[in-house]
């Protein structure tokens, strides 16, 4: 792949990791399109998160070579790590629909799941229209889990809402741990089942581990 050079992300990245979330993963991302979350609303939630990933220069990103440009990102976490809680109150309900899932995903946190804080956790992981299929998303989640094993983490673990990333890291060798089928969920704020129109073929969001 010389077209794509594959990176280490640092907080000097944040203008790219911005752009690319809200121009692109918001409305590529199945649940994020599928609620149409708003990317403003939606970096507002995550800016902290993002900010703390960069931060701890644990997370990737890939760039065309010939424009510069980002066309991919793997935000990662430790399960350690200390977040600002962010309020969800004020938000839209697209914002609040989204959270709520991922939360149904690892109820008790991915901590309880893994039997650990000592995880890396791949938290946002997304790949630009035009680069897919050509296993960027793979080499990230695979830097992912080196740079875990660097660091003597136990586990990676990731919530996977795309058939395909979830194709990814089971290729890797992560198993899943729980399935929240779109088809079954039924939203807290509408008391309805919002995610069972879901485009084909996602159809569930997983968490996944992989045991280092
Ligand atoms: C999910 C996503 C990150 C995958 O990125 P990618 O670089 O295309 O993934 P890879 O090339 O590493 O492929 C991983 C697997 O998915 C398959 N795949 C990826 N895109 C596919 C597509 N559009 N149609 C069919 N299969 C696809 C690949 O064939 C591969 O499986 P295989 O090795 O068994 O053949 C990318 O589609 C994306 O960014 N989507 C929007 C955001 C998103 O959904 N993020 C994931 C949230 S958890």
């Amino acid at each position: 792949m010389d077209d794509i050079e594959i990176r280490l992300l640092t907080l000097a990245d944040k203008g790219h990791v911005e752009k690319f979330f809200k121009e692109d993963f918001c409305v590529r991302e199945p649940i994020f399109s599928h609620t149409k979350q708003p990317p403003k609303e939606g970096w507002k939630f995550y800016k902290s998160s993002m900010e703390a990933a960069l931060k701890a220069e644990i997370s990737y990103g890939a760039f065309d070579t010939k424009t510069g440009e980002m066309c991919a990102y793997s935000m990662n976490l430790l399960g350690n790590a200390e977040v600002p809680s962010v309020n969800l109150e004020p938000y839209p309900l697209p914002v609040k629909q989204c959270y709520r899932l991922l939360k149904q995903t690892y109820p008790n946190g991915m901590d309880t799941d893994v039997g650990t804080q000592n995880y890396l956790e791949i938290f946002f992981l997304g790949v630009s229209d035009g680069y897919g299929k050509r296993g960027i998303a793979t080499q990230l989640c695979a830097k992912g889990v080196e740079r875990a094993r660097q660091l003597g983490c136990e586990y990676v673990t990731i919530d996977c809402t795309s058939a395909y990333s979830r194709k990814a890291v089971e290729n890797l060798g992560f198993y899943c741990i729980r399935e929240v089928p779109y088809e079954e969920y039924v939203d807290a704020y509408t008391d309805k089942k919002a995610f069972e129109a879901m485009r084909k073929p996602h159809y569930a969001s997983t968490l996944l581990a992989l045991k280092l």
